[in-house]
């Protein structure tokens, strides 16, 4: 046997008991309220109404730092006092000279979930009770757990949050909150599982399918959530984990093995849950593969042994309800395949679709942000000095439909019209999927004859040719 069998129980100690324990207790301290002085207030609040909404502020602690828990957090709520006069979903920057504290031991600050409410999606800062969250990533990397004989990868586990998910939820970019949906969905299903709400009077359960075409990143965002969760519940659970398995690979030609794969996988995940203090994560992808197994049982060779190992699935799973600290999320690409039992299993179907145009334009918006920062394209000769950036969608449109307001100062017309040629690049994207927008900057930049450097503008151009020979390669096939 290869693998960590024991990660749970050594990651407690490895991941410095005491330090968890003192990053729990914080928790229960740094939910804030910023409060400005009260004629700031009262003219404020002539002008805009509050807002019931908290906000969040996630902070990663650098693996190095031994810093104590309470002192990073009574200085980040310090420091968000002093600097924002609003809050804008993504990560703030810390700077050196003016909070070395923090520099020293802070990684990131993020402000999530900003988005929904305000004018232009920013969120001015007496509309918001702020929530902070501190956590430390874990470095391990996945435990694998394969079966001896075979070699046959059965499942992946991660002590989460994991270093290898950073950023893995803000990277996804869908429209209509759907992201905010199912947080606030996870939230709650756990929150009453903990409180020990009674299932026969009130009917919930912890089990979430995402479903759609290839590539939506239906996998991603189950990882993310798992991720995010890990952080929200750090103050409730002393350590999170993630365990995923490929239904696939439980089924495959390995039949008469798949009973003693699903066995272990169960062993495994209820040893898990047994310790209450851990919050369990399974992620099952491409959930289809409980159907085809199926079929291809009654249309064949080992019909007993398939049958039987699916109905094994279900039934463990059905088990795992009575635990509270444990979430099922599950993807499937095809759901008319998905084994319609299993379907009824899931308290939450998310369809996951292609990027509309909103998701495209921001999806390749952060794709060129990162060319742009690593130089690999530049900015048009024509925008001098002034600082040239890509608007974001919300903006661009704004900008576009208000004839009032023309191009604020601060933010140049160069800058609009970068961005408008993005909207037609984006707009020249839509029918692809978010993996393969990802990938286009790539395909795009591997036909340009001189790669060293390439102008935002002429690159813009290029991506919108890869994409149409994309799609149309696509229609032929
Ligand atoms: N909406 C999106 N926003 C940003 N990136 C996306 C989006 N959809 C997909 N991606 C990118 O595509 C990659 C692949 O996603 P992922 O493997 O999670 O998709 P999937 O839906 O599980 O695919 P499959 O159905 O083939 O298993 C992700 O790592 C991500 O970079
Ligand atoms: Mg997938």
């Amino acid at each position: 046997m290869h693998g960590r069998g024991d990660m749970n129980r050594s990651a407690i100690g490895r991941c410095d008991s005491d330090r968890m324990v003192e990053l729990a207790n914080c928790m229960e301290v740094c939910q804030t309220s910023i409060v400005p002085s009260q004629d700031v207030q009262d003219v404020q609040l002539a002008r805009l109404p509050p807002i019931d909404k908290v906000d969040i502020a996630e902070v990663c602690i650098k693996p190095t730092s031994r810093a104590p828990i309470a002192e990073v957090q009574g200085q980040v709520k310090r420091m968000l006092e002093k600097r924002n006069l609003s809050y804008a979903n993504g990560p703030l920057s810390i700077a050196q000279d003016g909070e070395p504290f923090l520099f020293e031991h802070v990684q990131s600050i993020c402000i999530c979930d900003a988005d929904e409410q305000g004018s232009n999606g920013v969120l001015l800062f007496w509309q918001v009770n702020l929530k902070i969250y501190l956590y430390q990533l874990n470095d391990e990397g996945p435990g694998e757990e394969t079966e001896e004989t075979e070699g046959i990868s059965s499942f992946q586990e991660w002590v989460l949050p994991a270093r290898e998910f950073f950023g893995l939820w803000e990277s996804l970019i869908y429209d209509t909150g759907l992201k905010k949906r199912l947080l606030q969905y996870s939230e709650t299903a756990l929150l009453f599982a903990d409180k020990g709400v009674d299932s026969h009077l009130v009917s919930w359960n912890r089990v979430i399918l995402l479903h759609g075409p290839p590539g939506t990143g239906k996998t991603s965002l189950c990882k993310a959530l798992a991720q995010k969760l890990s952080i929200r519940f750090n103050g409730r659970y002393n350590q999170s984990q993630l365990i995923e398995v490929n239904a696939h690979s439980l089924f495959s030609k390995w039949f008469s093995e798949s009973g003693k794969l699903v066995t272990k996988l169960f062993y495994k995940i209820q040893e898990l849950i047994e310790e209450e203090d851990i919050l369990v994560f399974v992620l099952i992808d491409e959930v289809e593969s409980l159907a085809a197994a199926r079929q291809t049982a009654l249309a064949g060779s080992e019909p007993s042994d398939s049958i039987r190992v699916v109905n094994a699935l279900l039934t463990q799973l059905d088990k795992l309800k009575s635990w509270k600290n444990v979430v099922v999320l599950t993807t499937s690409n095809i759901t008319a395949a998905v084994d319609i039992a299993f379907v009824d299993r899931a308290d939450i179907k998310a369809y996951i679709g292609l990027p509309n145009l909103q998701a495209c334009y921001e999806i390749l918006r952060s794709c060129l942000k990162e060319l742009l920062r690593t130089g690999i394209i530049s900015l048009p000769m024509h925008a001098g000095t002034k600082e040239v950036d890509f608007l974001s969608f919300k903006t661009l449109i704004h900008w576009s439909t208000d004839s009032e307001q023309p191009c604020a100062e601060e933010e140049s017309e160069a800058s609009f019209h970068l961005s408008r040629s993005l909207l037609a690049t984006a707009q020249a994207c839509q029918g692809l999927s978010g993996r393969t927008l990802r990938k286009l900057p790539f395909l795009a930049h591997a036909t340009l004859a001189n790669k060293l450097i390439c102008d935002c503008s002429k690159f813009l151009l290029i991506l919108a040719d890869t994409a149409q020979r994309e799609l149309s390669e696509r229609s032929c096939t």
